[in-house]
């Protein structure tokens, strides 16, 4: 290993986090209600996110959560999250999260700092264009063919009278890693049909990333142990294949450069475009940032962002489908009136409203992540919530807190029935009439244009794909992508449930 001179780095990085972050008691919010934690839920079977659920029921929008010296702020209340996320979020950054990803996604955007991230999101968002999103959906159908032939030869080959089963958050993973793969960076994984040494790294990373959300201490800081911990000698091992691979790929689009104005970009005809993917617009792009070390930070946080959430979409949207016949027969009838049996287009995934809001009611019950997680970096006083504090809450720099979008979404003071997967919610204006005159739950008319119900609709009630100024830059492209996918997979195809897909205790390790 490379001497003393890194192991004082880690060591004072892990110290930093004991002193600041993790036993950091002075985080103000003295008169916030404490939920009185064990260390033992950290540890147990049910995520963490769920034990939060019952706090919330017992302590209110706001509560302090201490484990022992640690504390976090838990929020609950939409109106203090969209003060979080989007009224004074320039106060806030990713604290936690961004030490657990930072190793894998370097300055990308999910853990980037705040001056770091201003300048990466005016050069990403561009780059999600209508024309690129065109030529997205026809790539996504292609892909989604070769999973339905897949799936039509486990169906053939199960031909004893016993239904063939399907682990469909494997099929969806794979689909996923595809489009993501084509998409971000013009690169096919092929793993619908084959497995890779690319393949088993970029799972074996993902795993990790899933790892260190869900443990606390970020022993990894500590240099010495990506040389004796196991996992960790693997975790770097598989980083360094994908980053080869990436390297190969920004090294080969720099090769082949075409700069250009982002207008001039973005009206490409992109039916004739060989490479239309997102690295090639980032490379093209005139004025843009071509240092390699960024470029691969950037592709690698699309790649653990857009890969996951998607299929995680997928399988509960499918599985709460096949629960409900009616819902389903709804589904099902409006893709065989608008699609048939032609591939999906963009047209279509606007003329399919009722899917649309069926994969929005299944985020809604299953959001991934589940909670969005920020630290103050200055005091701040947080704004009085629905049935909170009327004088708000003071916090301190350093305060860390979770924005639980399991809580806000579940919450039976923001939803009729709240447990109950109904996507003609959606179509339905409600509004809880305890809060005296101050909105409080959905409203179909404020959702204007957007494909999906969103944070505008609910007052940051819904926040499928966050809010704010550091919303989902990928949410048409997963929308888009999961529109396709059910599309084609639920025309022709009987599908039953054999089992549970299980929530993942993440925090928002995957963006
Ligand atoms: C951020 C959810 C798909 C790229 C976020 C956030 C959420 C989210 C909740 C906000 C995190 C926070 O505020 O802490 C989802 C879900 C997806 C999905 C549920 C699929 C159903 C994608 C895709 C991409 C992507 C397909 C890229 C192609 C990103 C990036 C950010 C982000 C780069 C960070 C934005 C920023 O900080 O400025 N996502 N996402 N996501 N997502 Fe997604």
């Amino acid at each position: 290993f490379k001497g003393k001179g890194n192991l004082k780095d880690g060591l004072s990085r892990v110290l930093t986090e004991f002193s600041q972050g993790y036993f950091q008691p002075n985080v103000g919010g003295k008169n916030i209600p404490v939920a009185q934690g064990e260390l033992s839920d950290l540890a147990g079977d049910e995520p963490l996110f769920k034990a939060l659920y019952k706090w919330f029921l017992e302590s209110g929008g706001v509560f302090k959560l201490e484990f022992g010296p640690k504390a976090f702020i838990v929020v609950s209340d939409p109106v203090v999250a969209r003060h979080l996320l989007k009224e004074n979020a320039f106060n806030y950054d990713k604290g936690v999260l961004a030490e657990i990803l930072e190793p894998i996604m370097g300055k990308g955007l999910i853990p980037a700092d705040l001056e770091t991230w201003k300048v990466r999101r005016r050069a990403i968002v561009p780059g999600f264009h209508r024309a690129y999103l065109e030529a997205m959906v026809n790539m996504f159908g292609r892909c989604t063919e070769e999973t339905v032939r897949r799936l039509d030869r486990v169906l053939a080959t199960n031909s004893n009278g016993k239904p063939a089963v399907v682990d469909m958050e494997t099929e969806f993973l794979n689909l996923g890693l595809d489009i993501i793969g084509l998409g971000v960076f013009n690169y096919d994984f092929g793993s619908i049909t084959q497995e890779s040494p690319v393949i088993k790294a970029v799972y074996g990373v993902l795993k990790e990333a899933e790892h260190r959300s869900t443990f606390y201490i970020p022993y990894w800081n500590l240099p010495i142990t990506k040389y004796i911990v196991p996992r960790q000698v693997k975790f770097h091992r598989d980083l360094a294949v994908i980053n080869e691979c990436l390297d190969q790929l920004i090294q080969l689009a720099k090769s082949t450069r075409q700069e250009d104005d982002i207008e001039a970009l973005q009206q490409r005809d992109y039916s004739k475009v060989r490479d239309p993917s997102f690295l090639r617009f980032l490379v093209d792009m005139r004025g843009g940032d071509l240092d390699d070390r960024q470029l691969r930070d950037d592709l690698m946080t699309m790649l653990v962002a857009g890969h996951e959430t998607t299929a995680a979409v997928l399988t509960w949207t499918l599985f709460s489908l096949v629960q409900q016949p009616q819902a389903e027969a709804r589904v099902v009838e409006e893709i065989d009136r608008v699609v048939g049996d032609r591939q999906p287009e963009m047209a279509d995934i606007y003329a399919m409203p009722y899917l649309r809001a069926a994969l929005a009611e299944s985020l809604r019950l299953y959001p991934q992540p589940p909670i969005l997680i920020r630290r103050a970096l200055g005091d701040d006083v947080l704004p009085a919530g629905l049935n909170g504090d009327p004088n708000g809450y003071p916090i301190g720099k350093g305060a860390d807190l979770f924005i639980s979008s399991w809580n806000l979404h579940r919450s039976p003071h923001l939803w009729k029935d709240p447990d109950t997967f109904r996507p003609e919610r959606f179509a339905e204006r409600f509004e809880n009439p305890a809060f005296e005159g101050r909105w409080a739950g959905y409203d179909p008319e404020l959702q204007g244009n957007s494909l999906y119900p969103n944070e505008v609709a609910s007052d940051f009630a819904l926040l499928p794909f966050g809010g704010g100024i550091r919303k989902c830059v990928g949410d048409q492209f997963a929308i888009m992508e999961a529109t396709v996918a059910l599309t084609m997979l639920l025309r022709r195809r009987r599908l039953r449930a054999d089992g549970r897909p299980q929530p993942r205790n993440r925090g928002s390790s995957g963006r």
